[in-house]
């Protein structure tokens, strides 16, 4: 039931805080500050003994798998690609025998990710399944199932399913760094630590609700928007913009805020918002430039950032504050200010948030 919410998709953000904290304690002892490799290693993967991950999702899932696989690189020095699944399944992908397939989905039973989890399996590989229904198709098909603990997600726009996603995507990237001696005990420390921080940053994004009512209130009349960020903030931009497609039906493109100068910066004017992602990291001041320009040419920006980051110089840049955090989690953090952005812009523009026109919650032919 909704109790105190306008809608589920509402409810199911605010339920975040919870849902991470239960997915990440499946693969993270908080006690211990340790990743619980053993009980991976337990359902036949070791990390150490494969040499690169292919992961195959669809929508919302596969922008996690892309978050997903930044950590998996970056942290465990495991190459890993991701592929929406329609196109995987059908192209005949050249797969090498040390490859984990990793399947990603809410419900388990999207056709196309099936299809893609049963080819792997049928060219000899390892398989995976990050899964939401714990008794799905893809649960039973794969060697292993890696759960999220979103409980279930009735708002057919996907929310607190896509944190866990991303929150197991990042933990299993902290034991894979482990087993594969790439990460020290003090950085594992280090990582577990941060994780276990997200739960109470997403509560702290909550608080940035009045914030980002006032700019859904503009957006709402706005029919072009483009959401712009770098690193795994890349497809939370590229989330952003199918969100904010889905509920609203206002078109927006997530793009790598580099790209925008190779075309995408032609689209800007007075009447074309762009919303930044733009959390205190290591490359926060390319990002800042890339604003810049895209002010300088009357586009109105919205920054969502820190406190602590500096103003990017140029006029019409208005700030949202997003709380301080370790760049690991920041896709968990900012995953809340772009829900909450593509909720309240629905609700401004009263369309049907909770059962979008077109879409099924579950799509199980292709
Ligand atoms: C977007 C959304 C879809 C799903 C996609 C995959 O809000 O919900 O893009 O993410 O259809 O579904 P699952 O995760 O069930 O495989």
């Amino acid at each position: 039931e909704k109790g105190a919410y306008r809608h589920f998709m509402e409810k199911e953000i605010h339920e975040q805080p919870d849902s991470v904290q239960h997915t990440l304690s499946h693969y993270l002892d908080l006690v211990t500050g340790r990743a619980k490799v053993q009980t991976l290693e337990a359902g036949a993967i070791d990390f150490a003994r494969i040499d690169r991950i292919q992961i195959v999702a669809c929508g919302t899932a596969f922008y996690a798998g892309q978050i997903g696989r930044y950590a998996f690189e970056r942290i465990a020095g495991l190459p890993c690609d991701v592929e929406i699944a329609s196109e995987f399944r059908y192209r005949s992908p050249a797969v090498t025998p040390g490859t984990l397939a990793v399947a990603v989905s809410q419900s388990g039973e999207t056709a196309d990710t099936l299809a893609s989890l049963t080819w792997c399996k049928g060219q000899g590989l390892k398989t995976a399944a990050v899964v939401n229904v714990h008794s799905s198709s893809m649960a039973r098909e794969a060697d292993v199932l890696w759960p999220t603990h979103a409980g279930p997600e009735i708002g057919v726009a996907s929310t607190k399913a896509f944190t866990a996603q991303v929150a197991a995507l990042l933990a299993l990237a902290v034991a894979a760094g482990v087993a594969r001696g790439r990460i020290d005990g003090q950085s594992e420390g280090e990582l577990v630590k941060a994780l276990f921080e997200a739960p109470r940053l997403i509560a702290e994004a909550l608080q940035m609700d009045a914030d980002i009512r006032a700019v859904a209130h503009d957006l709402s009349k706005a029919t072009d928007v483009l959401f712009l960020g770098r690193g795994a903030m890349f497809p939370l931009a590229m989330e952003g913009a199918l969100k904010l497609k889905e509920i609203s039906y206002i078109h927006a493109e997530g793009y790598a805020a580099g790209e925008l100068k190779h075309g995408p910066i032609a689209l800007i004017d007075e009447e074309t918002p762009t919303i930044a992602l733009a959390p205190l990291d290591d490359v926060f001041e390319k990002t800042a430039s890339n604003l810049q320009e895209v002010a300088a040419r009357g586009g109105p920006v919205i920054m969502i950032a820190p406190r602590t980051a500096p103003d990017p110089h140029g006029a019409g840049i208005r700030r949202i504050h997003a709380p301080d955090c370790h760049p690991l989690i920041a896709p968990l953090v900012y995953a809340v200010p772009v829900q909450l952005l593509a909720y309240y812009t629905a609700v401004q523009k009263g369309t049907d948030v909770d059962q979008p026109r077109n879409l099924a919650k579950s799509v199980t032919v292709e």
